[in-house]
């Protein structure tokens, strides 16, 4: 098979549960091959949503009926509420009514809710069937298709229920990113450059000079940017695939982020525009402490400002905040725990006093 369209190629090391990420363009033109070269089922349940579907449906269909699966599509709804424990006794019930097994393959193709829920059901269908990402989302290319995490929400919690299940493959086509809406691209924009704040000067000067090619959907930019956020989350998850402790920096911008969803009722802002300003805030933190310099501050600003991302807290009652910010605090063993950066690339996890979130979130409105 010809390498053409995959551009580059990232390993997660996970022992026997290692896996490539491959990226490139066209790539949904060869998925069905390369899913055979690497999987030795003869049929396919493929996961997927109205709106993706009606995009790339008979384009993946096709593909992977001419490399020979035999193929059935499992439509859900779109939709963050349907990442739930009854739309996966639903794909449940299509794959007893379809007799599947575990030598046939569950392949994802949608953004982070597809990506979550068909995960969660490939892990959990017979113990377990051969699962394949095909994002669609850039959220879901650089953050939620790699790293194992699957899970549904519950009403009382987002991703409450779920486990870790690494996916055979993971294939990113940047071309699919040209229908996703501006908003969205943008939102997914604010967790890559998360990653850049964590992972290094260099990642954050290639955003520095690139942010505009990528919102202007250059395929180049594109490719390098998944490659990057890849090869970052890759590097963390070899070492704390379980989430037991360093996987936890990916949670940067996510404290404050939290709290800003929850007191705008999860209406106002996506979950990737929460975080931009959560970052931001995290940033005034670590420089209130004494921990780095206002410079990184501004570098925050800078660059989420460029991505056409928020960067100043909305209005909000104090005491709501707070009130958000004590059950995170509970959930934490007791203490508001953030992840601070002492410099680009150097994360630490800190414990901060209530006051000086309170005077850093001033700065942010
Ligand atoms: P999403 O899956 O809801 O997709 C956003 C919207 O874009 C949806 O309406 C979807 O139908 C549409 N869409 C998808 N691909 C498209 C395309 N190519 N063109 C046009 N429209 C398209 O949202 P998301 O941001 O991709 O994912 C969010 C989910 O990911 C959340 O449930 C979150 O909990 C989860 N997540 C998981 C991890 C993880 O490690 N597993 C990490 C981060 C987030
Ligand atoms: N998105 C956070 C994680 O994968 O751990």
């Amino acid at each position: 098979m010809t390498d053409s369209l995959c551009e580059k190629k990232v390993k997660v090391n996970l022992g026997e549960r290692s896996y490539d990420v491959l990226i490139g363009h066209s790539m949904l033109n060869e998925a069905g091959a390369r899913i055979k070269s690497i999987i030795s089922a003869e049929r396919a349940f493929i996961v997927s949503n109205p709106i993706v579907l009606k995009l790339y449906g008979d384009k993946f269909c096709h593909n992977l009926k001419s490399a020979g699966f035999d193929l059935t599509v499992l439509e859900v709804p779109d939709g963050e509420r349907h990442k739930s424990l009854e739309t996966a006794r639903k794909l449940y019930d299509r794959l007893i009514e379809k007799n599947a097994t575990r030598f046939d393959v569950v392949i994802a193709l949608g953004g982070g809710v597809i990506g979550d829920l068909s995960g969660f059901v490939a892990a959990t269908y017979m113990r377990g069937m051969p699962f394949v990402q095909v994002p669609t989302t850039l959220l879901a290319q650089i953050d939620s298709s790699v790293g194992g995490k699957v899970a549904v929400n519950h009403p009382k919690a987002k991703n409450l229920i779920g486990c870790f299940y690494q996916p055979k493959l993971v294939l990113a086509d940047v071309d699919v990113l040209k229908t996703l809406p501006e908003r969205e691209l943008k939102a997914g924009l604010a967790e890559a450059i998360k990653c850049g704040f964590l992972d290094s000067d260099d990642f954050i000067s290639f955003l520095e000079e690139y942010v505009e090619e990528i919102l202007a959907i250059k395929e180049d930019a594109l490719i390098e940017l998944v490659k990057r956020c890849c090869e970052f989350k890759a590097r963390v998850v070899e070492t704390d695939e379980k989430d037991l402790g360093r996987r936890a920096i990916l949670n940067y911008g996510h404290t404050i982020g939290h709290a800003i969803e929850a007191v705008t009722d999860y209406k106002k802002y996506l979950h990737g525009e929460a975080v931009a300003m959560g970052m931001v805030c995290a940033a005034r933190i670590a420089h209130k402490l004494g921990l780095t310099e206002e410079d990184l501050v501004n570098r925050h600003r800078y660059i989420l400002r460029r991505a056409g991302l928020p960067i100043s807290a909305p209005p909000f009652d104090p005491e709501d905040l707070k009130k958000h910010l004590l059950l995170d605090k509970k959930k934490r063993g007791g203490k508001f725990t953030f992840v601070l950066l002492r410099g680009i690339g150097e994360p630490s996890i800190e414990s901060v006093s209530y006051d000086i979130i309170a005077e850093s979130l001033k700065l942010c409105r």
